[in-house]
């Protein structure tokens, strides 16, 4: 597998943006073998917001949450020109071969072996880490709406400045909210996985990704830069 993609939900704020990456990610597919990886996105959010209201079980809101990736995956399938979704591993393989643009529809398979901790923690970004690695992926790209990780959040300080390079180790030592979950960067320590946090609303920087050229985003290496 060439790539796994996870299309971050805070894409879905901006329509347009969203529709001109499913194009791009069409386009992709018919290159390189890729599986995209929905993320959370207001479907997670409406779980978070009951969580806090009722306090779930963590493994209810775990699922729930996990739900909510199975619903914006449904929408991307109308949103990503030739894609298909499954609930199948085994399909990836398969279908990315043939020029399908995949979308993994994560609960069957999370639900059924349960591999992350269940917390909010582990969000669309460790799961699409955990499913990289069982597809023996050589990039996992996190598109999301911001250019990558930044010193501080960048939507709060103009002064932010974005870190195109560090390491898991590294990143686990910041030890504070970026654009990335909290589990990440300890599963990237165990993975050979390339993992880039790259910004959607600019999909040529996706494709720069997949065709190995420099471009805007933060790449964050196992090892040593
Ligand atoms: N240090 C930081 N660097 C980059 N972004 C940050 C940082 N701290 C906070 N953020 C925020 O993280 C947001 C992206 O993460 P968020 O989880 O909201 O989206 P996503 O991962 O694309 O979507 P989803 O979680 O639904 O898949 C950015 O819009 C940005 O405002
Ligand atoms: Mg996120």
């Amino acid at each position: 597998m060439d790539a796994v993609i996870k299309v971050g939900g805070s894409l879905a704020k901006t329509p347009e943006k969203l529709k001109a990456l499913g194009l791009m990610l069409s386009e992709l597919a018919r290159k390189y073998t890729i599986t995209i990886v929905p993320g959370g996105g207001q479907f997670a959010d409406a779980v978070r917001d009951f969580d806090r209201r009722f306090a779930l079980s963590s493994q209810l809101a775990h699922r729930m949450a996990i739900l909510g990736m199975d619903q914006y995956g449904l929408a991307l399938t109308q949103i990503i020109p030739n894609s298909k979704a499954t609930y199948q591993l085994k399909d990836a393989h398969k279908l990315a071969a043939a020029g399908v643009a995949l979308i993994f529809l994560p609960s069957q398979l999370m639900f059924k072996d349960d591999p992350l901790e269940n917390s909010w923690d582990v969000t669309s970004d460790s799961i699409a880490a955990y499913l990289a690695k069982r597809l023996h992926a050589a990039k996992l790209l996190l598109v999301t709406d911001v250019d990558g990780i930044f010193t501080e959040d960048p939507k709060k300080y103009a002064n932010a400045s974005l870190i195109e390079r560090l390491t898991a180790a590294e990143l686990l030592r910041l030890d504070r909210r970026t654009s990335v979950d909290c589990k990440l960067p300890k599963l990237l320590l165990e993975s050979q996985v390339k993992c880039y946090v790259v910004n959607g609303a600019y999909p040529e920087r996706v494709r720069a990704i997949l065709a190995g050229q420099h471009t805007i985003c933060t790449l964050i290496t196992r090892g040593l830069k």
